[in-house]
């Protein structure tokens, strides 16, 4: 790599620093044996960010994000800053990075390691070779929309008001993503909405039709209701290849949809913006769990949804393919090897810290180079 790219590390609050020094040791293995070069700033988001400035996120860091060629991001929120009013909560950094960076693509891939097949609550054929992902729009629909608030009425009752809107043009962007991402996958997208009861979901069916008709009709394409896909996604999961949905179905769906792999702690996610002139998306990685209050600062966390995180980075922002290839593998040697974190440990495993998995991921990849 000519000039070094620049990283922006915001490893927020519980288990996320905890994990992002992990992805730190592994980052520092990739610049001494593959000569990776990285520029990395730390700075803070969420309740850190408000302990220190008052507010989750501030102006200058925000400006960071821009110029950052990618930000690995850990987890906000927990207990200490729940009772903040709305507009300072440590969610609200969070939100303000997708929507300023404009990071409409969250991909969030549901992936089995076949050594982790039994860990999931579901049955173990259902789930073994398990390769999904879902596109969530990241930057409209309820979370964004307005007229948004909390008011009171003339007879005193209070209102709460969130509005679910898009238009067509965020619809087909983040639909192309996923067409796009299903021809180099198994060409199937299934798009989510709630078209029996909504009208943005009408208008999400009919925009991604159209699409799919003038451009993607090489990719098999079904509709689906967004309950019915929660009922699919435990009952058959492997029927689906890309799903494409809302920003509030897409968290729920993406949820439910990272248990199928056993654990939370497993799943990595990319939010992507649109490609500028040069090629270059803004992009923010980060694992698909929170901050887990209950075990942060205990060295229990499994590191593992957050390197994976760092191998779509290598492959999403700089191209990487073949240093993405070389973590992933890491990581599934290591659990195939029975290194287990508490949320993924089984019978005749062993059961291991946050540093300790680091170390087995660091040993892998010595391995794996050699
Ligand atoms: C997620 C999280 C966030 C969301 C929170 C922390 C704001 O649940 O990334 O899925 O609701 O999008
Ligand atoms: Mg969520």
């Amino acid at each position: 790599m000519p000039t070094n790219k620049k990283l922006l590390i915001l490893a927020g609050d519980g288990i996320g620093p905890e994990v992002m020094t992990q992805v730190k040791r592994v980052l520092d293995w990739f610049a001494k044996n593959q000569a990776l070069k990285f520029d990395v700033e730390d700075d803070l988001v969420g309740g850190c960010a408000i302990d220190k400035h008052g507010m989750p996120l501030t102006d200058e860091t925000m400006a960071k994000a821009m110029k950052a060629d990618a930000v690995l991001l850990g987890a906000v929120g927990g207990p200490k800053w729940d009772n903040l009013p709305f507009e300072i909560k440590p969610e609200r950094g969070l939100l303000r990075l997708r929507k300023d960076m404009e990071l409409f693509a969250n991909l969030r891939p549901a992936i089995v390691f076949d050594a982790l097949a039994e860990a999931s609550s579901l049955k173990t054929e259902l789930v073994a070779g398990l390769d999904i992902v879902i596109v969530r729009e990241l930057t409209g629909g309820v979370y964004f929309g307005s007229p948004r608030g909390i008011e009171t009425l003339p007879n005193g009752e209070r209102r709460g008001i969130n509005t679910q809107v898009y238009t067509t043009s965020e619809i087909v962007r983040v639909a192309r993503v996923a067409f796009e991402l299903a021809r180099k996958r198994g060409r199937k997208v299934c798009s989510v909405e709630k078209a029996n009861v909504m009208e943005s979901g009408v208008l999400w069916r009919e925009e991604v039709t159209k699409l799919h008709k003038a451009e993607y009709s090489d990719v098999e394409l079904s509709h689906m209701y967004a309950d019915n896909c929660a009922m699919q996604l435990v009952r058959q999961p492997k029927q689906f290849d890309v799903i494409v949905t809302d920003n509030l179905f897409g968290d729920l769906l993406s949820d439910c949809a990272a248990m199928l792999t056993g654990s939370l702690g497993m799943l990595p996610s990319a939010s992507l913006g649109a490609p500028d002139a040069n090629g270059r998306r803004k992009a923010l990685y980060e694992p698909v769990h929170g901050t887990a209050p209950d075990i942060a600062g205990k060295d229990l966390a499994n590191p593992l949804a957050c390197l994976l995180s760092l191998a779509m980075m290598f492959r999403y922002s700089f191209d990487l393919g073949s240093s993405a290839d070389l973590l992933e593998q890491a990581a599934k040697n290591v659990v195939a090897a029975g290194f287990r974190t508490g949320d993924i440990m089984a019978a005749g495993c062993t059961k291991v810290s946050t540093t300790r998995m680091g170390d087995e991921i660091l040993k892998e990849l010595d391995r794996l180079a050699k």
